[in-house]
């Protein structure tokens, strides 16, 4: 009766306002009604639990700031492809390429220690709010408030009990107004384990990226290694295997449309509070210009990638990254439009102002909030503007740029004469760039610099780095000729240069690095950027900070009978939904589920995104699916999902109504990419690999049946859903 009345009385509020990144430890109060009304089978403390071993001891954050799951009693890891990829790319050579052609671990000997991938786990969490912000009041300045703030954080890291091998974080949330802390563990011994081919893990590539419907395998496996307590240790031989306190069951019943969906991991930031000036500036002014710079970056790396395979393997990973947000711009942006994402944040505004209109009390405190917003939203626009061309261009775009940047410091400790500690990092330094140059080649970088230096000259205004940059090309007779000369002169830009250099005498690296002309060109921009945008950009930054801190309170006070989630900020959250596709413009609907046909319906022999290796060829041919096709001879591919997720959500595990294990997310669709900004339940999906495909993979692709042997599959469980 109870459940009736709970199905019939939220069911339809809840479908209609689906999406949220919750917090785990406030499920069973904002949203377990919800959850079982979609369908879900277990209690909110199943997810979340601090006295018993819960659903969230299985789910970690690696290094690379993806989420990944265990998914066996010795601490096997899933995560993504592309979030194990630098792992895999750094063990391939043009004899073992893993990038191409995979790798597996038939024994635990063989599985490869993967320096700098680490796997952190939630221990607990717990809302700090009152201690982190007492003392603080609405008076003080943003400085002060700040310090304030850092004393007690500060104060309540010293108070809070913990084990010497775990860690402290204290993160804010809703833009300020509320401080959660996280009790952490790290693991740093994590190996890798296997990989598909790219034709597999990366399929459709840069192409079917951000896009539905998709046909990538985008699935690596990890294993976490521990010491003999089971503690976190770096990577030693007498490690043994993780023994977790939760691993995630793999459900190969398979899904329907409808059903129950929760995705558990690190979304790494949105932001859903926004004022509509802020939604338009970034459609209209801060990714077209990403985009015009990355365009030209991209162009260029993608020749010479086509001629050399050497630069292929060096570059392929970069050039993912580059795409990849270059990519969810164009879609955001576009998106932002179609959906109309101005006129439904005009439309909350206006709510928003009559409401406090008709409160003498709100209107005193929040009447000049949305207008003192938009003037400082229109002042930030050429700032903004000029952050992101100079940090796209100088810090993220030309590798040398950013060198130059990140070496400047330890330069200019040399240039005060302090040559000890100049010289005490010389070593680590040179290790560091030893491993920095293995993946650099200066011909492709310096046509980079080529184009984006011009670039930003016809775009910068003039007294903030764009002259400077035009009389430097002026005066070498063109942008080319100044690419000539700094990559001809500069160590920095030489890695033999560099590697004589700092084998020798600190003096002499410091005496040529201080002269260095590509230091000297970025030192020219980066003097011009700090002096005559900085000190404006942080005062409005800091404006914009507080008054969004007031009006993100204001929106939680005025719609009391709204639920507000905290944007996502790397901390571990809740979303759910349901399977379902969507239908993106008037009369196309896409299904919510594909099939290993579609992978054969986009195949390109020899093409560099669409090939398929012949072993799946084979199978897919003999229909020698096993255990992991459907009843009606198919094999499932990728599936989507109403699940609100965001970059970060990269190797979450998709869980059923039961808990189990039923896919793996990686992506969204090329529609719902603006849903960092506006989350549109009717349009975005996340996409999510098929657990039967991974396993498909594992075990009948690559033969792993290892693997397979250490994973608790379910099967058969499913209780049929009634359809209405
Ligand atoms: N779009 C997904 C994400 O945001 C997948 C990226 C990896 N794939 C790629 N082709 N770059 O990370
Ligand atoms: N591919 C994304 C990541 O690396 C997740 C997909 C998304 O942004 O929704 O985290």
């Amino acid at each position: 009766m109870k459940r009736l009345f709970v199905l019939l009385f939220f069911l339809p509020v809840f479908l209609s306002a689906q999406g949220g990144m919750w917090l785990p430890m406030h499920l069973e109060k904002q949203n377990e009604p919800e959850m079982k009304a979609l369908g879900f089978n277990l209690e909110a403390d199943d997810l979340y639990s601090v006295n018993q071993p819960s659903i969230k001891d299985a789910i970690c954050q690696s290094s690379g700031g993806c989420t990944g799951e265990i998914i066996s009693p010795d601490g096997l890891l899933l995560s993504n492809h592309h979030c194990g990829f630098e792992a895999i790319q750094s063990h391939s050579t043009l004899e073992h390429n893993y990038v191409e052609d995979g790798f597996w671990a038939m024994s635990r000997e063989e599985e490869l220690p993967s320096p700098g991938e680490t796997a952190m786990f939630i221990v607990r969490m717990e809302d700090v709010t009152p201690l982190a912000l007492q003392n603080v009041s609405a008076t003080m300045s943003e400085q002060d408030r700040q310090s304030q703030i850092d004393k007690n954080l500060a104060e309540i890291r010293k108070n809070t009990k913990k084990e010497k091998w775990e860690e402290i974080l204290i993160r804010p949330f809703y833009n300020g107004n509320q401080y959660f802390l996280f009790v952490t563990v790290t693991y740093t011994d994590v190996r890798l384990v296997g990989a598909p081919p790219s034709s597999i893990g990366k399929f459709g590539a840069d192409t079917d990226n951000w896009v539905w419907p998709r046909h990538t395998g985008d699935f690596s496996l990890f294993r976490v290694y521990a010491d003999k307590d089971n503690r976190p240790a770096d990577y030693s031989p007498d490690n043994q295997p993780l023994r977790p306190r939760h691993f995630l069951p793999i459900s190969l019943d398979g899904i329907e449309e409808g059903d129950f969906t929760l995705v558990y991991g690190f979304p790494g930031r949105t932001d859903e509070y926004l004022p509509a000036a802020a939604i338009e500036q970034t459609a209209d002014v801060l990714d077209p210009a990403k985009v015009s710079i990355r365009d030209r970056a991209l162009k260029v790396m993608d020749g010479f990638m086509r001629e050399s395979a050497d630069i292929k393997i060096a570059y392929i990973a970069r050039f993912a990254n580059i795409a990849n947000a270059w990519k969810k711009w164009q879609g955001e942006m576009q998106g932002l439009k179609t959906y109309k994402a101005l006129e439904r944040k005009q439309a909350y505004e206006a709510e928003f102002t009559h409401r406090i209109n008709q409160d003498p009390g709100l209107k005193i405190k929040y009447g000049n909030l949305l207008p003192r917003l938009n003037a400082s939203y229109a002042e930030m626009k050429e700032y903004a503007f000029a952050r992101d061309y100079y940090q796209e261009t100088f810090l993220r775009n030309i590798q040398v740029m950013g060198l130059a940047s990140a070496l400047n410091r330890w330069i200019k400790t040399y240039e005060d004469g302090n040559l000890p500690a100049f010289a005490g990092r010389q070593s680590d330094l040179n290790e560091r760039l030893t491993a920095y140059y293995k993946d650099y080649r200066p011909e492709v970088d310096k046509a980079v610099f080529a184009a984006l230096t011009e670039q930003f000259a016809g775009n910068m205004k003039g007294e903030w780095g764009g002259t400077f940059v035009a009389t430097e090309a002026a005066k070498r007779g063109g942008y080319a000729e100044l690419a000539d000369y700094i990559f001809s002169n500069s160590t920095l830009a030489n890695p033999e240069k560099w590697k004589a250099l700092a084998a020798g005498e600190a003096k002499e690296l410091g005496a040529a690095l201080s002269q260095d002309p590509a230091l000297l060109l970025w030192r020219g921009v980066a003097e011009r950027y700090e002096e005559n945008v900085v000190p404006k950009l942080e005062d409005l930054q800091s404006s914009i900070n507080l008054l969004q801190r007031q009006y993100m309170a204001a929106q939680m006070e005025v719609f009391r009978e709204k639920r507000f989630f905290p944007d996502a900020n790397g901390t571990l959250r809740v979303t759910y939904g349901q399977v379902k596709g969507y239908s993106p413009r008037d009369a196309v609907i896409y299904d919510y589920q594909t099939h290993l046909e579609g992978v054969m319906e986009k195949y390109i022999p020899g093409d560099y995104e669409f090939d398929v290796p012949q072993k799946l060829i084979d199978l897919y041919k003999a229909k020698d699916y096993g255990q992991y096709g459907t009843a009606d001879g198919q094999l499932p591919v990728a599936f989507l999902g109403t699940n609100h997720t965001t970059g970060g959500n990269s190797g979450s595990p998709a869980l059923d109504a039961n808990g189990n294990l039923i896919g793996l997310n990686f992506d969204r669709v090329w529609e719902g990419t603006m849903s960092d900004l506006n989350y549109d339940p009717a349009i975005c999906r996340n996409i999510m690999v098929d657990m039967r495909y991974v396993l498909f993979i594992i075990d009948k692709y690559a033969g792993a049946s290892h693997l397979i042997k250490e994973m608790k599959i379910v099967k058969g469980k499913k209780k049929r859903r009634k359809r209405k």
